[in-house]
């Protein structure tokens, strides 16, 4: 079903009204009854078969995609979800136990590292000091016998905090957490990996604050700092509360497989067939649910579109970009994150790597698409496909490039597509 390829024509179906509310809805200034809009998309799928020519906006399994908050409402296991009882958890090293290779590899992903203590940062600790003025502020990290501090200073008066989190491992950037008088703030300083310096956080105003109390950083309240610890942490949130204190830092196993502890204990008791019921395995995902897992933290198609991203910031956003490419089209096993990533394992940074991924549906040569391949070969070149199709580009706020999953022919000096 593509409803996406129904919008322009949608008018002379189902009237002008009609078309105006979904324009609306997408900006968000309207938000209709979701389980109505699905139904409505349904609908709207009926339209398909008259407009194949035009090039896909949503994805054809758009009726098939959630948003997290959706995800979150159904029952089973799901990335960021907070319910479980701390004793369902058993923490990543009682995997490592039976599964040693993977857990000896998951270590070292940025996703296990991408939050920890400051005292564990290879940032601060190369960085003697670190320091940045924004007005009459002068803002400082610094290394002390009790682990890293955080001061703030306008000459007169210092408020001094020890940083408790760093989150980020530095592929991109680094951002550091702390605590003032019970809430929790995000430092004025974060860690650029394209400048390899520290500058302004994203989002914190470039003129300086009015007072030093404001001055020392943003302050997050704690249904915001309850998602970033759900999709940097592990079990952060345990029986619906969040105790940050208690968190196992970085995204280790039980985020992805759900709490193990019952798995485990089956499998010690030689349970086999209970033990892997007691854990979720990806794998067996359909293709626009295995998405939208990966989507639990780097945001699916709905979340995107819900929270009003357009243009170079969607970048960032994988599953958002690939849904929208033709490779994708009704949703197959040969495209979702896991067949180009394994999660265990550090990201393949070699173009090579990805080629089989493109020809298990692409032909190589000719053009006439076959069943089992139902992609056309590239007349261009035969290797290093994603090199040109998959093209990396700098997003502003962040300074760093991001790779654009929305595989395409790239056109010269064209605009990169919406
Ligand atoms: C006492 C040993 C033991 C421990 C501890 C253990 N596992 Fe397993 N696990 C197994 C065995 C055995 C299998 C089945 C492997 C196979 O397919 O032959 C398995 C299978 C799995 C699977 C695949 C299940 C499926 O349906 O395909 C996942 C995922 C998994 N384990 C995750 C974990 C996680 C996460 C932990 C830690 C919370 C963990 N395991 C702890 C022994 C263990
Ligand atoms: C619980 C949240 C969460 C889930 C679920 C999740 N990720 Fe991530 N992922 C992150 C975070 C956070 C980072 C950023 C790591 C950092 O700080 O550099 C990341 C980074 C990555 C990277 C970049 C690694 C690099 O070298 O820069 C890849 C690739 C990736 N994730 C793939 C996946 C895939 C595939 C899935 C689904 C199987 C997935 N992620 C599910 C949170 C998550
Ligand atoms: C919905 C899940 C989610 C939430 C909520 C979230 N993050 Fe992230 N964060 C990610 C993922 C995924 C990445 C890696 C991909 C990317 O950079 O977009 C990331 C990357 C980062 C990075 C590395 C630099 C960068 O931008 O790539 C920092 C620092 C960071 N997050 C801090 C935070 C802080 C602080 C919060 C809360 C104020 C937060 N995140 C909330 C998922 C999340
Ligand atoms: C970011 C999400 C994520 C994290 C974190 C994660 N896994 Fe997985 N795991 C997956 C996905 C996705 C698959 C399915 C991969 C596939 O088959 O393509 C999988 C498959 C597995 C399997 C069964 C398939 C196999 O390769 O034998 C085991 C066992 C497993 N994981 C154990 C672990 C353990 C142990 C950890 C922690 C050290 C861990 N996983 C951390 C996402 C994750
Ligand atoms: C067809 C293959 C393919 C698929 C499918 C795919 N990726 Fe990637 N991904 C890549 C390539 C290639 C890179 C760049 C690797 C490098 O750094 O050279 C990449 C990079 C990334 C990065 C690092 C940040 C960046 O933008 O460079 C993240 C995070 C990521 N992918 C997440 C995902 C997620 C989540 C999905 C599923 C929605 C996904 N990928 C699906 C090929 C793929
Ligand atoms: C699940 C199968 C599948 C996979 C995997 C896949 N593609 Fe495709 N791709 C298709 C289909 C189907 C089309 C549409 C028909 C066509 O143009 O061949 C397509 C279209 C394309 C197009 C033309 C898009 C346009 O906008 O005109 C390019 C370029 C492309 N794919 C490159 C790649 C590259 C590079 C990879 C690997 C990184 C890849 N594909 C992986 C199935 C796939
Ligand atoms: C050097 C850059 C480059 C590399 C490497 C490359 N391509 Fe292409 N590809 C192109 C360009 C440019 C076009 C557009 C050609 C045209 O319009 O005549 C194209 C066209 C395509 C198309 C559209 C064909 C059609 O008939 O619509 C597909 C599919 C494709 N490439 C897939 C791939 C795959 C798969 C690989 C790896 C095996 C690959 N490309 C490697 C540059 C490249």
């Amino acid at each position: 079903m593509n409803a996406g390829l129904c919008l322009p024509k949608r008018s002379s179906i189902f009237g002008l009204e009609f078309w105006i509310g979904i324009r609306d809805w997408n900006s968000q200034s309207m938000r209709m009854n979701r389980l109505g809009s699905r139904f409505v998309w349904q609908v709207l799928g009926t339209c398909l078969l008259v407009s194949f020519a035009t090039r896909a906006q949503s994805p054809q399994t758009i009726a098939d995609q959630f948003s997290t908050a959706e995800r979150l409402k159904k029952p089973g296991w799901w990335p960021t979800k907070g319910n479980a009882p701390k004793d369902e958890y058993v923490g990543p090293a009682a995997c490592t136990r039976c599964h040693s290779d993977i857990a000896a590899s998951q270590k070292t992903t940025p996703m296990a590292r991408t939050a920890r203590p400051p005292s564990d940062s290879e940032l601060l600790r190369s960085h003697d000091k670190v320091d940045l003025s924004q007005g009459p502020y002068k803002y400082e990290m610094t290394r002390t016998a009790e682990g890293e501090v955080y001061t703030t200073t306008d000459g007169q008066q210092t408020i001094s905090e020890p940083l408790t989190w760093a989150f980020g491992t530095g592929n991109h950037g680094q951002s550091y957490l702390f605590e003032h008088q019970g809430s929790l703030y995000e430092t004025r300083l974060t860690y650029y990996q394209s400048s390899q310096t520290f500058g302004l956080t994203p989002n914190h105003p470039l003129s300086p604050a009015e007072s030093l109390e404001k001055a020392i950083g943003r302050k997050i309240s704690s249904a915001e700092a309850q998602k970033c610890f759900g999709c940097h942490t592990t079990a952060s949130s345990v029986s619906g509360v969040f105790t940050p204190s208690k968190a196992t830092p970085g995204v280790t196993c039980e985020v992805c497989h759900g709490p193990g502890a019952a798995h485990a204990a089956a499998e010690k008791n030689g349970f086999r067939d209970e033990g892997a019921a007691f854990v979720l395995n990806p794998a067996r995902l359909a293709p626009a649910d295995s998405v939208d897992f990966c989507g639990a933290c780097h945001r699916t198609w709905w979340d995107v579109n819900q929270d009003g991203f357009t243009g170079i910031a969607t970048l960032r956003f994988p599953a958002y970009r690939l849904e929208k490419s033709r490779c994708w089209g009704n949703g197959d096993a040969r495209i979702t994150c896991m067949a180009c990533h394994d999660p265990h394992q550090l990201l393949a940074k070699e173009p090579a790597s990805y080629d089989q991924r493109c020809l298990s549906c692409h032909k190589i040569s000719g053009s006439e698409p076959k069943a089992d391949h139902p992609g056309a070969a590239c007349t261009v070149s035969t290797k290093d496909c994603v090199t040109c199709h998959m093209p990396k580009y700098e997003t502003p706020e962040m300074h760093t490039k991001f790779t654009d999953h929305m595989i395409r022919v790239v056109k010269k000096d064209a605009p990169i597509p919406d």
